[in-house]
């Protein structure tokens, strides 16, 4: 039985993931606004690779059927209609739309985890739903991924503390489980914070993202399981 967890996406090579049951963070904020958009009646998330992939996959759609959706530096995106914080994606906003997204780190990685089956899509906010359903998957398979999105190509406190979380309900107290070294470390990150909030707070991200006056982001991102759905990637759309 194995769980790998990878800091960012950069160090998965072709084929890592293929039929392997993967699930993918990126808690500050993209993860979080997906599951909430969906929560709150999205018909699918499309992940973008970049802005511009986000804007050329709409080109032939109709209008009221989709919302762009994304940041840079934090951020709204010039011409979106919406930015990345989770806090817009209200039913008003998003109900009966696909969402075209593209953010600066978590974007790319749901695209680039496309040989997995399932990959499902973890947060704070849907913590407790999505680890029963990988620790089902585990069961299942004796296998698990667990892919960071990770911050500008590096290791991400808030990602890596939630993967430890994952790995620890994972293997629930079973010790006879082959780690990599990425899940080795993580292992340790819950035991450092008293809580979500405080794990989340302390990483740079949730720095730029006060600096940007999104603070707000940050604690409604660290509150957990306010949502039971689990976001899952079939042919490339993300859906509940
Ligand atoms: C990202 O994809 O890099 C993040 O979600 C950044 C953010 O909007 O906070």
């Amino acid at each position: 039985m194995k769980i790998d967890v990878y800091f960012t996406p950069l160090g998965l090579n072709a084929g890592d993931l293929s039929g392997r049951g993967v699930v993918v963070v990126d808690v500050l904020r993209a993860t979080t606004s997906i599951v909430t958009a969906l929560a709150n009646g999205a018909k699918a998330v499309v992940p973008a690779a970049t802005s511009e992939e986000a804007v050329r996959l709409t080109a032939n759609l109709e209008k009221n059927g989709y919302v762009l959706a994304g940041e840079r530096k934090s951020l709204k995106i010039e011409g979106f209609a919406l930015g990345n914080s989770p806090r817009e994606m209200t039913a008003e906003a998003v109900g009966g739309k696909t969402i075209y997204m593209s953010t600066t780190n978590g974007t790319p990685a749901l695209v680039a985890v496309q040989g997995g089956e399932p990959v499902l899509v973890a947060a704070a906010v849907n913590f407790s739903a999505v680890a029963e359903r990988a620790r089902g998957l585990f069961e299942e398979r004796g296998d698990l991924v667990i892919v960071c999105a990770g911050r500008e190509k590096q290791f991400a406190l808030e990602d890596g503390y939630v993967a430890g979380r994952l790995v620890k309900a994972v293997r629930k107290g079973r010790r006879k489980i082959a780690l990599n070294d990425a899940a080795t470390v993580v292992l340790d990150l819950p035991s450092r914070f008293p809580n979500w909030a405080a794990a989340l707070g302390a990483s740079e991200a949730a720095r730029e993202l006060r600096a940007a006056d999104l603070g707000e982001d940050v604690a409604f991102s660290a509150k957990a399981d306010r949502f039971s759905v689990v976001p899952s990637i079939v042919d490339r759309r993300i859906v509940a």
